[in-house]
Parts: structure tokens; C-alpha cells; sequence
């Protein structure tokens, strides 16, 4: 086959040069040029509208004909906004060993009923994912299997075996001949992501892309990834329990950060109907330094445990650790609790870790990260039954925040009696059987601990 002409792309500036350097000409950055083929901006343009390039009404475009083909796996559909969408290009992170080849095997095989599913390995041999599926019990699912790593051998055998949906275990094996830069570099990641997105818009089959993730916790290879397909997914969890969360980081078929909660268990992942209860570890009495938030993923509340711990230092430096919560979220409410709650937290070293492997990013934990910090502190344990919301202002100040009903209903439901909330939070109505401690400024709900 003969080479595509290649030139060299800046990933910060996208400027091209037609030979290697160590700086980009265009913007001065070191490091950052990469091999890309140098395509026609005709030809581009032209493969992605698939010949369709004609102007039309918004309102003429029929999207009637295009339904949503649902994986069967209910956790998986919610976070993919209700299914798998025609010509939708998916990809999945996710650290080594989490289950993303198992996730999509198991989807795979139950779409394989009325679809043709297509699963294409360049990771494990034919062998090892016929021995998944044993384990998996799905021996006689109708998935198609190819191990092949080549692209254009992998568009070919779509091209003529037509499937509905594609797995490509993974982007990073997958390399074309037209560049000459190794598997798996930023150059053939990107690329080949590409290729494969312009084959899913021209045909209409749903491709799902496995994707590696660095130390950093970035999708190995390019975020250019991230722009180019429709949806991404991460995987996340620790890998030492057995809950496996699915976050939508983006996707332009349904709600961005929507999650779906798995267990992985001896015969593969099974969603958790009810996932509240898996972020809360069952203290049989009420402990210092634990703390309930309610907090929001995607549609649904959920209950996450955060614990906090503070001890005197240890060694020189005070230490501030945060697992599953932001760093620099922690800093600022150690300020605050500091400035307008008179805790003082210098020369104490302080732990802080949202339960059950979870990440939170969103402020309303605030307030939950700050009685638990307080709790361990003062070593006075808040009433287990209790659950804690709000954003905390650098005024001390305690912000409302979404959706605060939703939260409190949850709690309710699962036996919480008493909530520490946002005073613009209170709800109107009274929940049965939850009473409501609304708070306007953080003094007050540290009061609420001290009783
Ligand atoms: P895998 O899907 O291979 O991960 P990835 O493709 O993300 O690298 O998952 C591998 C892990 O899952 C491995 O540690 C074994 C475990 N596992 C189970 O616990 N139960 C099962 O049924 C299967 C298939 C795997
Ligand atoms: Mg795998």
C-alpha cells in the first residue's frame, strides 16, 4: 500500500511543518509536534458528510428512523442516555484490570440477540476472550470476534461484514501503515480514532473504543480523543473493591455526568439497582469523623459516606490528603473553617476520603467534608441517621445548592432522620419523619456538633 504524505501537527497549536523539530515554529512550544497525515482539507470534509452535503431545514431532518438500541445492561444504558445510538462513536477509559473488556463483552452478548456485534481484539487472542465469555457464562452469545490490529484490515472486514456495533479492544493497539510512528503513540491513536469515526458516520454503526488510561488518569494518547468521538465514558473505582462506576464525561446523546453503578462479581459486572447503600459503611454506632453527604451523579442522588481524620503532625510538614475529593476544595475549607469557624488545623496533618472508591467534584460537599473534619478534631461523632449538603462560600457563608429535595427525599427513604442543609434548601413541606436543621453560616452547623 503506498504511504500517505505526512506532515508533523502541534497538539497545543495545530500549526503543521512538513519535517520533525524539536519546537513547533508556531508557537514556540518544545515537544509537542506529532506525526499526522497530511490529508487535503477537501477529502476531510468530504468523508465526514458522507456525500450528504446538501443544506437543509433543521426542522426537515428526520431523526425518527435512528433508535436508540438499548445493551440490555440497564446501568449501561442509563449512562449512555438510554442506548447505543446509530453512527455514535463511544469511547471508553478506564485504569488496566477495572472491566472494561468484560463490560462490553457482556454488552456485546446481550445486543448479539438482535444485532450483529462485531468484537474486534488486539489485546487478548481470540482464546482468552472465548475463556472470558466461559466465565462470563455467554459461551453462546452471537458475537463475531476478530483479532486483528491493522485499521485498514479492521475497516475492511466492516465494510463487508456490515455489523450493527463494533468493539475495538483497544484504540491503542490499533495502528494504520500510513504513519510510521509506533502503536499506541499520540500519532496513530489519533489517527486511527478518526479513521473509525468517519467509517461510523458514513455506515451507521456504533463503534465503542477501549482506551487506556495514564498515571495521570488521562485517556493514554491525546485528549484530541475526547473531542473526537461523541460520548466518553471512565470507568471508575478501586480496583481492591468490587464497585465498578461508569461516568459519562461527556456525550452528546444524553446527560454528561450520568453514572452507572456496577459490582464486579465472579460471573462479570452486575448493576446496583439501589447504590446508595454501597457508599456508606455500615458503622454499627455513630463515629467520630464520618460525615453523610447527599450528594448528586448525573440523575440520581446518592449517599456517600466522607470521612475525615486529624491528628497531630507527623514529620515536618502538616500533610493534606484528599482520596476521591478535590485537593485544593480541601486547602480552601481548611481556610475558611479557620478564618470563621475558629478551627484551627495548622500543625495537624488531615485525611480526608469519600467511601467506596467514589469521586465527588461538586461543591456541595463542602459542607460534609468540613463537620467531618471538625468531628475528628473535636472527636465528637455527628448522629449517624444524619445527612449533610451545601456549598460553603469563602465568606463562611452556606450556598443553596440543586436539587436539594431530591436529596433529602433519598435520605428519607433510606432511614435517615435529620439533615443539616442550606437555609435556602429548606423545603416548604415537611419530609416525613426528617428533621431539618437549616444552617446560613458555618458556625452554625459546627454549633449543631458541639449539641
Ligand atoms: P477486564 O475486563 O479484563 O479489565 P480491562 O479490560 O479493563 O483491563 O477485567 C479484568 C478483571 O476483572 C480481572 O481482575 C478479573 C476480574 N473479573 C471478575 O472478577 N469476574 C469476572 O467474571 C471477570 C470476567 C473478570
Ligand atoms: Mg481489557
Amino acid at each position: 500500500m503506498a504511504k500517505a504524505k505526512t506532515a508533523y501537527a502541534c497538539t497545543e497549536c495545530g500549526g503543521t511543518t512538513s519535517k520533525w523539530q524539536g519546537q513547533c515554529p508556531n508557537c514556540g512550544v518544545w515537544n509537542t509536534l506529532v506525526e499526522t497525515i497530511a490529508a487535503t482539507p477537501a477529502s476531510r470534509f468530504q468523508a465526514l458528510a458522507g456525500g450528504a452535503n446538501v443544506v437543509r431545514a433543521l426542522s426537515s431532518v428526520d431523526t425518527s428512523d435512528n433508535p436508540r438500541v438499548p445493551t440490555g445492561i440497564e446501568e449501561f444504558d442509563r449512562v449512555l442516555g438510554g442506548g447505543l445510538v446509530p453512527g455514535g462513536v463511544i469511547l471508553l477509559g478506564g485504569d488496566p484490570g477495572i472491566g472494561k473488556s468484560t463490560l462490553l463483552l457482556q454488552a456485546m452478548a446481550s445486543v448479539g440477540v438482535l444485532r450483529r456485534a462485531l468484537y474486534v481484539t488486539g489485546e487478548e487472542s481470540a482464546d482468552q476472550i472465548a475463556l472470558r465469555a466461559q466465565r462470563l457464562g455467554l459461551v453462546n452469545a452471537a458475537v463475531e470476534l476478530l483479532a486483528e490490529v491493522q485499521l485498514e484490515a479492521i475497516v475492511g472486514a466492516i465494510r463487508t461484514q456490515r455489523p450493527d456495533v463494533v468493539v475495538i479492544d483497544s484504540i491503542q493497539t490499533v495502528y494504520t501503515e500510513a504513519l510510521e510512528s509506533a502503536p499506541g503513540s499520540v500519532a496513530q491513536v489519533r489517527e486511527c480514532a478518526a479513521q473509525l469515526t468517519r467509517l461510523a458516520k458514513q455506515t451507521g454503526i456504533t463503534i465503542l473504543l477501549v482506551g487506556h488510561v495514564t498515571k495521570e488518569g488521562a485517556i493514554a494518547g491525546p485528549r484530541v480523543l475526547e473531542h473526537i468521538v461523541d460520548t466518553v465514558l471512565y470507568f471508575e473505582g478501586d480496583t481492591h473493591s468490587s464497585f465498578r462506576l461508569v461516568r459519562a464525561i461527556k456525550n452528546r446523546f444524553g446527560a454528561a455526568n450520568e453514572l452507572g453503578v456496577f459490582a464486579m462479581t465472579e460471573r462479570g459486572l452486575k448493576g446496583v439497582a439501589n447504590p446508595s447503600a454501597l457508599f456508606l459503611s455500615q458503622h454499627g454506632k455513630a463515629v467520630p469523623g464520618s460525615c453523610v453527604l447527599a450528594t448528586l451523579e448525573g440523575s440520581r442522588p446518592l449517599l456517600v459516606e466522607v470521612q475525615a481524620l486529624v491528628d497531630p503532625v507527623q514529620g515536618a510538614l502538616a500533610r493534606r490528603v484528599a482520596v476521591g475529593l478535590d485537593p485544593q476544595r480541601l486547602a480552601l475549607l481548611l481556610a475558611v473553617l479557620h478564618r470563621h469557624g475558629g478551627v484551627e488545623t495548622a500543625g495537624q496533618d488531615v485525611f480526608v476520603n469519600a467511601v467506596g472508591g467514589v469521586r465527588i467534584g461538586e461543591p456541595a460537599a463542602d459542607l460534609a467534608i468540613s463537620m467531618a473534619i471538625y468531628s475528628s478534631f473535636k472527636n465528637i461523632a455527628l448522629d449517624s441517621k444524619s445527612l449533610v449538603f451545601g456549598e460553603i462560600g469563602l465568606a463562611g457563608e452556606i450556598r443553596p445548592v440543586q436539587r436539594g429535595q431530591e436529596r433529602l427525599r433519598e435520605a428519607a427513604k433510606l432511614g435517615f432522620h435529620r439533615a443539616v442543609i442550606p437555609a435556602a434548601n429548606k423545603p416548604k413541606q415537611r419530609i416525613d419523619g426528617m428533621e431539618i436543621v437549616a444552617v446560613e453560616r458555618i458556625n452554625e452547623a459546627l454549633d449543631h456538633l458541639r449539641g
